[in-house]
């Protein structure tokens, strides 16, 4: 795999408050209308907490942020330097309860790169979670919550851009552990029949997909092996390397089984609780309810193929000749991926342009080469070094899905680790008909100063290979069916830099790169999985038309507000206060 250029530098940050920490218990300004939290009166006493550990068979975790052992009084010289060498990997916040993988949540208030003597501090961090292992632990956790007036969060693998998962002082509920996984060979209902795949919450992609695999289908999960699937993915949207055939993750939504904030137990499905089916199947991860469990409809698996190539400043001879290499590049890539189904995930700096996997499902070697041809002629024509060698392409086949992600991209996508700032925005098809010089005239700029860079996914959820329309009406971002790229755009970061040079970037993005992407694709919306926390209009850019009835089905199922997430519907109503506590506007 040639470029694992999204190895852009993430960082992330973590937090403790100390329940014993928190120094100062100053007097909660406006007690009624915030959460408690750590050192305000209300906040529930040792016994409290004790009542719930046993409510919940001892499955009560009190927050040890994965850095204490990089700082005094826990200093830990071998145990820090493991946690630094690992730092953000996914693997390792994914699977702990309460840690998450964005810096600017994380917000150094306990990392492995800050200085010893710097008090790990529990910050944004979750104070306790439940290991949730069904749904009464669920039910538990929103009774103690609503009842003690503290903040609830969801948490499944912490992969979140917004922080969404995590909360000062907040109750967390950590489903990870939710590993439930079914066949379902004949599903049978008015809405669909055929075979279905049940999993619990805490089911990630890389599971699902082999799980799947196992018995000769395919299940719509993330490139990343480690993204949660029931969470805040399919609740997001999701979208896949396979949606070029199989739509969004939220196209192929049978059930869901869900404990409400109210702490009713549903079933939703698109004839029963309708309502909470459409908004859960894309309205966005941790609003409507806590998921317990999913059903979705698989595929048939089978031959599918991948390429990957890579060219960079150096081999073309230059800037200019760079760009009109991308140029051409995209422009030659979007017959694959509206006629075939293909989903291309691209990687680039100011000087490297690298398809780090573009797959077609249904293709073998033999086909993918084919399908390729033109693309590669249009690039050699428009640059004689852009030869088959010089761009050290690659294509490959497997008799599954979860096997060629295995072999092939997983290494890349698990490499991935999250700078402090992240944006992003879509491109619709008819941006890039319109306008596709002015779009790599702004990509360009984005990318000159070298302080940013862009992945890029190549897809159209209605392309003319799509085999399957989806389940039934959602609330999936309405944008996703314009979309031919989708943006992520992320700051270069180290985590030797200095964390006062995090802020500066956050204005930037929001200032500069923000305008820039925003005005040569006019309506396109942005993906409110992968995109900045404070974007700008982000009710009508990320939701669009759902947004006010999502607003009704979010009142009707969680009156009191008891679910809060930035950009989440809803969240408008709720702003931190001085100390980090969530209160009512
Ligand atoms: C490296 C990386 C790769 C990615 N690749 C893709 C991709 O290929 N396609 C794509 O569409 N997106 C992708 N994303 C974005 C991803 O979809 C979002 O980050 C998503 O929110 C992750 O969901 P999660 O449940 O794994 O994470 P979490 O951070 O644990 O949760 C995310 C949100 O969902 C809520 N939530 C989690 N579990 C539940 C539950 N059981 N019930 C109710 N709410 C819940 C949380 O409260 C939070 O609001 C990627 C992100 C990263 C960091
Ligand atoms: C909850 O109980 C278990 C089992 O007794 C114990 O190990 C754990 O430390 C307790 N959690 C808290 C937060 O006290
Ligand atoms: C980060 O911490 C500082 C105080 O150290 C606080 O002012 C700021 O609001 C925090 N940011 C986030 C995103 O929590
Ligand atoms: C599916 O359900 C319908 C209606 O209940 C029934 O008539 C039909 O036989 C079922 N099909 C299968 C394959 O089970
Ligand atoms: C650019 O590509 C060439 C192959 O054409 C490769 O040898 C070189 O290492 C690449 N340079 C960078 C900076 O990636
Ligand atoms: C297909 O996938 C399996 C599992 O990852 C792997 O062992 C095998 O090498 C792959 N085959 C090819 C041709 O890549
Ligand atoms: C094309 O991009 C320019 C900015 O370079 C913008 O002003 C214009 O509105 C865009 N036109 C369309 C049709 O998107």
């Amino acid at each position: 795999m040639a470029l694992s250029l999204v190895n852009i530098g993430l960082v992330v940050v973590g937090l403790i408050v100390g329940r014993v920490a928190a120094a100062v218990a100053s007097p909660a300004p406006h007690q009624s209308t915030c959460r408690n939290i750590p050192g305000d009166a209300r906040w529930p006493k040792s016994a409290e907490w004790d009542r719930l550990n046993a409510t919940v068979d001892g499955r009560l975790i009190a927050t040890v942020p994965i850095a204490q052992v990089c700082h005094d009084p826990t200093f830990s010289p071998e145990e820090c330097a493991q946690v630094e060498g690992q730092w953000n990997a996914a693997i390792v916040m994914t699977t702990r309860p309460a840690e998450i993988m964005t810096p600017w949540f994380q917000n150094q208030s306990c990392v492995a790169f800050s200085d010893r003597s710097t008090p790990c501090d529990l910050g944004n961090y979750a104070s306790y979670s439940i290991r949730v292992s069904n749904a009464d632990d669920v039910v538990a956790g929103i009774g103690f919550a609503r009842k003690n007036n503290i903040r609830l969060v969801v948490k499944n693998t912490g992969h979140d851009f917004f922080g969404k998962s995590t909360g000062k002082g907040a109750l967390s509920l950590w489903t990870r552990n939710l590993q439930h996984k079914e066949l379902v060979q004949h599903y049978n209902t008015s809405y669909y029949r055929g075979p279905a795949i049940k999993i619990g919450a805490g089911v990630n992609g890389k599971e699902a997909a082999e799980f799947a695999a196992q018995y000769g289908y395919r299940f719509v999960v993330g490139s990343c092996p480690t993204v949660g699937v029931a969470g805040g993915y399919t609740q997001g949207g999701g979208h896949s390397f396979l949606s070029g055939l199989y739509g969004l993750g939220a196209d192929n939504v049978l059930e869901w089984e869900v404990v409400t904030p109210t702490g009713e137990r549903l079933v939703a499905t698109p004839t029963k609780n309708s309502n909470l089916y459409w908004a859960l199947s894309g309205g966005g991860g941790g609003t409507y309810g806590v998921v317990i469990s999913m059903t979705s409809r698989v595929f048939s698996d089978g031959q599918i193929a991948l390429a990957s190539l890579s060219f960079n400043t150096t081999t073309v001879g230059g800037d200019d000749p760079f760009w009109a290499s991308v140029g051409v590049l995209l422009s030659q890539l979007q017959p694959l991926v509206d006629d075939h189904g293909a989903v291309a995930q691209v990687s680039m700096t100011h000087s490297i342009f690298s398809i780090f996997g573009l797959m077609v499902p249904g293709a073998d070697t033999h086909d993918l080469a084919n399908l390729l041809a033109p693309l590669l002629t249009a690039l050699s024509q428009t640059n004689s070094a852009l030869t088959s060698s010089a761009i050290s392409l690659v294509i490959t086949h497997n008799s599954t899905y979860a096997g060629l992600v295995a072999a092939n991209v997983e290494a890349v996508t698990e490499a991935i680790t999250l700078p402090p700032v992240i944006g992003g925005r879509f491109i619709s098809r008819s941006n890039w008909a319109n306008n596709a010089t002015a779009i790599l005239a702004a990509l360009r700029s984005t990318m000159a100063n070298e302080r940013f860079v862009v992945a890029l996914t190549a897809l159209n959820t209605q392309s003319a290979a799509r085999l399957a329309k989806p389940i039934a009406p959602n609330a999936a971002p309405p944008a996703f069916a314009s979309v031919y790229l989708s943006l992520i755009v992320t700051s270069m970061w180290d985590w030797h830099r200095s964390w006062a040079d995090a802020a500066p970037l956050q204005a930037e993005y929001l200032e500069v790169v923000r305008p820039t992407l925003e005005a040569v694709t006019p309506g396109a919306g942005a993906y409110g999985n992968e995109a900045n926390w404070q974007q700008p209009r982000w009710q009508d850019v990320f939701y669009g038309s759902t947004y006010e009835r999502l607003k009704g089905i979010k009142a009707r199922y969680d009156p009191e507000g008891l679910l809060y997430g930035l950009t989440a519907v809803g969240s408008e109503k709720w702003a931190a206060d001085g100390q980090g506590r969530l209160c009512r506007k």
